[in-house]
């Protein structure tokens, strides 16, 4: 990866975190000191720092899980992230639409994490895998969205309330970088986050 990619990955990263820590600070159920998280679809994982630095605070031990289904980035996923005595990290490839049937899986997640989900690559397949995991995603638990852009953003908050999930809030990144070579896309471009179910 050249410098300047690194640089703008970082200041990326960064700005997710900013936005990330108040909401999930608002929004997380712990129970027991542990948090399990399920980065969902999550390619070369480039968040996966973010998500320990904003979580460990609310965990003794926190369990990172990435899912997707392209192996390559997964093990590059594989080789940066390793864990610690605080944190574990396991990569697994697998189908998201089929979330059930991974044994790593089988206790349910405090926070699942789609960055950059990718509702206008198949609107089927992604009302799947949303729907795969809310499944996986503990009753007071919170399931975080990223997009791209406000039409793909937009219909895929729709789907996800279709599915049942409550719709806390959603917030357009005032900083996000543009995509080079793709007019109207930016990076984290919005970010929403659901409960499975309302408090109410
Ligand atoms: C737009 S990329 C986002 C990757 C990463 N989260 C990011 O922000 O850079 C969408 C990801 O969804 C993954 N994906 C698509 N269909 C999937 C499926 N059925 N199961 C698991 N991952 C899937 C792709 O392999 C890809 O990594």
């Amino acid at each position: 990866m050249d410098s300047n990619y690194i640089k703008f990955l970082n200041e990326d990263l960064t700005q997710l975190k900013l936005l990330l820590t108040p909401l999930i600070a608002q929004h997380i159920t712990v129970v027991n000191d542990s948090v399990r998280c399920l980065n969902l679809a999550c390619g070369r994982a480039d968040e996966s720092g973010i998500l320990r630095e904003v979580l460990a605070p609310y965990a003794e031990d926190l369990q990172i899980f990435g899912v997707d289904i392209r192996e390559r980035e997964l093990d590059v996923a594989r080789s940066r992230w390793r864990s610690d005595p605080h944190t574990s990290y396991t990569f697994l490839y697998h189908d998201a639409t089929k979330l059930h049937l991974i044994n790593e899986l089988a206790q349910l997640c405090d926070i699942v994490v789609m960055r950059h989900q990718n509702y206008w690559n198949g609107a089927i397949t992604w009302q799947h895998i949303y729907d795969s995991a809310l499944n996986r995603l503990s009753p007071d638990g919170i399931l975080v969205i990223t997009s791209y852009f406000d039409k793909e953003h937009f219909q895929a908050v729709q789907a996800i309330q279709q599915l049942g999930a409550t719709l806390i809030t959603t917030v357009r990144n005032p900083i996000s970088r543009p995509v080079t070579d793709a007019p109207n896309k930016s990076v984290d471009r919005h970010i929403a986050i659901f409960k499975k179910q309302s408090n109410t």
